[in-house]
C-alpha cells in the first residue's frame, strides 16, 4: 500500500443524476482502497443524508457490477445546505453545522463529491468552512466551468440523437415539422451536440435567441426545395429575442406560468407561420437514464482515479476537470457560481450554419 493523506473519506452524489456516476464512485473507490487502503463511507441521498446522519461503510462488494448501472448507487438529492439557515429543534443545530458534526462523527478525513455546478459550489464553501473536498464534474449539461468535459453529457447526446434519428422518419412520412424538446435550461451544448448529430434543420439554444420569422422562412425554403418537413431540436431554455430582453426575474415568472414548454410554443408559432403540420416530443429524463456509454464510462472511471490520487495527496478543495484531454485538479472556487454557456463564436456553431442548420437568429 502507498502512504495517504486520507484514511477514511465519504462519498456522495448530489443534483440531478445522469449516467456514469457508479461508475465514477467505482473508480475513486476502487483505487483508494486498493492502492492506499483507504476507507469509503457512502452517504445517502447527497447533502441530505450528510445533514441528516446517514451513511454506510462501502465494502469492495458495493462496486461489482456497478461500471455499466445507470443512476447512483448513492442515493442523490437537491439540498442546498447554505441556504438551510434553520435550526433543527432535534439537534439545536443548522444544515451547515450538522454536515461539520457528521464529518467529526464519522472520523472522516476527506469528502469526495460528485455533482454539477449547484454541488460543486456548495463544496466550495465547505472547504472554507474547513473540510477537505474534492469534487467531480457530473451532468448531462455539461456547463461546468473549467472543465472541457463533464460525464454523463455523451450518454445524453446519444439518447437525443437516437431520437432525432427516429422522428427523422416519421417527419418524412408525413411531411411534418417535428419539434424535440432536450434539456438545457441555461447551457445549450446538449440541443447543439445532438442536433448537429441528428441532423436537425433548426436549432434553438439559450444563447442564441430566437425570432420566429427566420425559421419560418428557412422552414418554407425547404419545403420550396423538395424538402416538406423539418426538425427543430429545442433547448429547454431556449428564448425569445423579446424574452431576451427582460429581467431574469421577470422570464422566470412568465415560464413559470406559461401552461406548456417551450417546444409547444415555438411548434405553435411554426404552424401559423407556415401552414404545415407540427407535432412535439418532449425527451425529458429519458436523457438522465439508463446505461453509460462507454465513453462516459471511460471518461468518470478516470476521473475517479484521479480523485483518489488526489486524496492520497492531499490535493483538496478542488474539482478534477478535463483539460487539453488529461485530468487536472483545479480550485473549487475558480467554478463556483458559474456556468460554461456555449460561446457564439464557437466552431461547432460555424460548422453546424455551414452546413445549413438555422438557428433562428
Ligand atoms: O441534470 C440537469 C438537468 O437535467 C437539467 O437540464 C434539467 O433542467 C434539470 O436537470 C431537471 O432536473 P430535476 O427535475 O431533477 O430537478
Amino acid at each position: 500500500m502507498q502512504d495517504s493523506a486520507v484514511k477514511r473519506f465519504g462519498i456522495l452524489t448530489s443534483g440531478g443524476d445522469c449516467p456514469g456516476l457508479n461508475a465514477a464512485i467505482r473508480g475513486v473507490c476502487r483505487t483508494a482502497m486498493d492502492e492506499y487502503g483507504m476507507q469509503a463511507i457512502g452517504i445517502e441521498e447527497g447533502y441530505r443524508g450528510l445533514i441528516e446522519g446517514r451513511a454506510h461503510e462501502l465494502g469492495r462488494d458495493a462496486f461489482a457490477g456497478i461500471l455499466t448501472r445507470g443512476g447512483t448507487i448513492l442515493g442523490t438529492s437537491r439540498e442546498k445546505p447554505f441556504k438551510m439557515t434553520e435550526v433543527d429543534p432535534e439537534t439545536g443545530r443548522t444544515a451547515v453545522e450538522s454536515i461539520k458534526y457528521n464529518y467529526k462523527q464519522w472520523g472522516l478525513d476527506a469528502l469526495v463529491i460528485l455533482g454539477g455546478n449547484g454541488t460543486n459550489s456548495t463544496g466550495a464553501l465547505l472547504a472554507r468552512e474547513g473540510l477537505n473536498v474534492i469534487g467531480l464534474p457530473k451532468t448531462i449539461d455539461n456547463d461546468i466551468a473549467e472543465t472541457e468535459i463533464t460525464f454523463g453529457f455523451h450518454t445524453a447526446v446519444s439518447v437525443a440523437t437516437e431520437a432525432i434519428d427516429r422522428l427523422h422518419t416519421t417527419a418524412h412520412s408525413h411531411s411534418r415539422i417535428m419539434i424535440i424538446e432536450v434539456m438545457g435550461h441555461k447551457a445549450g451544448w446538449l440541443g447543439l451536440y445532438a442536433g448537429i448529430a441528428g441532423g436537425g434543420d433548426v436549432i434553438l439554444l439559450p444563447e442564441i435567441p430566437y425570432n420566429i420569422d427566420p425559421i419560418a422562412k428557412h422552414i418554407k425554403q425547404r419545403k420550396e426545395d423538395g424538402h416538406p418537413f423539418s426538425i427543430v431540436v429545442v433547448a429547454e431554455g431556449a428564448l425569445s429575442k423579446e424574452e431576451a430582453l427582460l429581467e431574469k426575474k421577470e422570464l422566470k415568472k412568465r415560464r413559470a406560468e406559461m401552461p406548456y414548454s417551450i417546444a409547444y410554443r415555438v411548434a405553435k408559432e411554426l404552424e401559423s407561420a407556415t401552414g404545415l403540420e407540427s407535432r412535439v416530443t418532449v425527451l425529458g429524463y429519458l436523457q438522465r437514464g439508463g446505461t453509460p456509454v462507454p465513453y462516459d464510462r471511460v471518461l468518470a472511471t478516470q476521473f475517479g482515479t484521479y480523485a483518489a490520487h488526489m486524496l492520497a495527496k492531499g490535493d483538496f478543495s478542488k474539482l478534477v476537470a478535463l483539460q487539453n484531454g488529461v485530468p487536472v485538479g483545479v480550485p473549487l472556487e475558480k467554478i463556483a457560481g458559474k456556468i460554461k454557456r456555449v460561446p457564439l463564436d464557437h466552431p461547432l456553431l460555424m460548422s453546424a450554419r455551414e452546413v445549413g442548420t438555422c438557428f433562428g437568429d
